[in-house]
């Protein structure tokens, strides 16, 4: 992870008017200060249109500055750049550093990356759409789209190198029918238009047999699977666990409009890399393959408000800190307060919340910016689904209060 150690930071040094005008490609936000501890500030930045924040830790006589890991960009260039042209303006005393400022030739754009927004409805795609999930060193995934230029491949996938490096390949291919997303694949599916993929790739998803709460693979995530894959679409899941294949077997057992397909060390063209790994330790592979049957009720529209405004309150003088260490539990949904920031300017004091939220078994980070009568979400909104919507009302409702 890309960070410097410098001799001291100083917030008063910093100013606000970094942000205007536009430094090269990197461009300055708000410094926020923690509420419950003096030592951590979070820095708003925007490098090639992707925002996130660089995380300022003061620790004893030397200061640990990198990004803030739930915003972290993909591909991770934007976060050396950024660490560097903060070193400049601010002439910090560097340290120790491992920022490599030379990227590959091959991710200085990002054009093959998606953007959650790219897929509302799936514009722009072909019309036959397949999905990989969790792709790893991306063998699979960039074998099917060399083969099928007729298909639109999307690649899912939370570890950034994986990301990197399949953007790599996607360049060096010259492949154009190959997306891929930096994303948790269990909120997903929920975003995407009914009966509109024609197949889902799930190999060698980590089993957590010992947590089976962590796997991707839930009733939950299998009825979004159903709901997004047209009539004649497959789903394939290919494990080397057994106790991972047991327990997707009784997820969908008693569905009653699909077709399924169970098989014991059948081979496929291209072996992925744990597969590979799996093979050469003489490992049983369970492949098991689910054909949809129906066509699916089309998903219902879920909406997070995009109205700023909020109730003006004049006596809006509490602090909130209460609410750290909160938790507010609903059947479908949780919150947690992680950390309460101020950022002073002259038109006054803008609040920061994270907040870690979401389905008990997929949350994510939010960020939300307060100030006297405006309510933000920052870095991203959170995803247009039921739970997020919900969890939206609430925060409005929440801050609208007067205290
Ligand atoms: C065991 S590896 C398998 C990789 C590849 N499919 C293969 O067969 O070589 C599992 C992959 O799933 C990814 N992954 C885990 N949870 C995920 C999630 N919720 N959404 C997307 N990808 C995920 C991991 O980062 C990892 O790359």
């Amino acid at each position: 992870m890309p960070h410097i150690y410098v001799k001291e930071f100083n917030e008063e040094k910093y100013k606000y008017s970094f942000i205007n005008p536009q430094i090269d490609e990197v461009k300055f936000g708000k410094l926020f200060q923690s509420q419950t501890s003096s030592n951590r500030f979070l820095l708003f930045v925007e490098v090639f249109h992707r925002e996130f924040f660089i995380e300022i830790l003061k620790r004893g006589d030397k200061v640990l500055i990198k990004s803030e890991k739930n915003s972290r960009p993909s591909p991770n260039y934007s976060v050396h750049i950024a660490l560097d042209k903060l070193a400049k303006i601010m002439n910090l005393d560097i340290l120790s550093s491992n920022l490599n400022l030379k990227p590959s030739p091959h991710l200085k754009t990002w054009d093959n990356l998606l953007q959650i927004e790219n897929l509302k409805n799936l514009n722009g795609f072909k019309e036959r759409i397949q999905i990989e999930i969790g792709f790893g060193s991306g063998r699979h995934l960039l074998d099917l789209a060399e083969k099928n230029i007729n298909v639109d491949f999307i690649g899912i996938e939370i570890y950034k190198p994986a990301i990197e490096q399949v953007l790599k390949q996607i360049k060096i291919q010259n492949l154009n029918n190959l997306k891929v997303l930096d994303f948790d694949a269990r909120q997903l599916l929920e975003t995407l238009p009914s009966n509109s993929i024609e197949a889902i790739y799930l190999h060698f998803p980590v089993p957590w047999d010992e947590q089976p709460h962590r796997r991707v693979l839930s009733k939950r995530f299998f009825d979004e699977v159903k709901r997004v894959l047209n009539q004649g679409g497959i789903f394939e899941l290919r494990t080397d666990s057994e106790e991972l294949f047991k327990s997707s077997m009784e997820l969908f057992l008693n569905e009653p409009q699909i077709k399924f397909e169970l098989q014991k060390n059948i081979k496929i063209d291209v072996e992925s890399k744990y597969e590979s790994r799996w093979l050469k330790m003489q490992k049983n592979i369970y492949n098991l393959k689910i054909e949809s049957l129906e066509i699916s009720n089309e998903r219902q529209n879920f909406y997070i408000s995009k109205n700023k405004n909020i109730a003006e309150c004049i006596n809006r003088t509490d602090n909130f800190l209460d609410l750290i260490g909160k938790r507010e539990l609903k059947t479908e949904w949780f919150l947690n307060f992680i950390d309460i920031l101020d950022s002073n300017n002259i038109n006054g004091r803008d609040r920061l919340f994270q907040i870690v939220g979401g389905t008990y078994l997929a949350p994510s980070e939010i960020f939300l910016m307060l100030n006297k009568n405006q309510i933000e979400y920052l870095i991203k909104s959170p995803l247009e689904i039921e739970v997020y919507s919900e969890i939206d009302k609430y925060l409005r409702e929440l801050f609208e209060l007067c205290y």
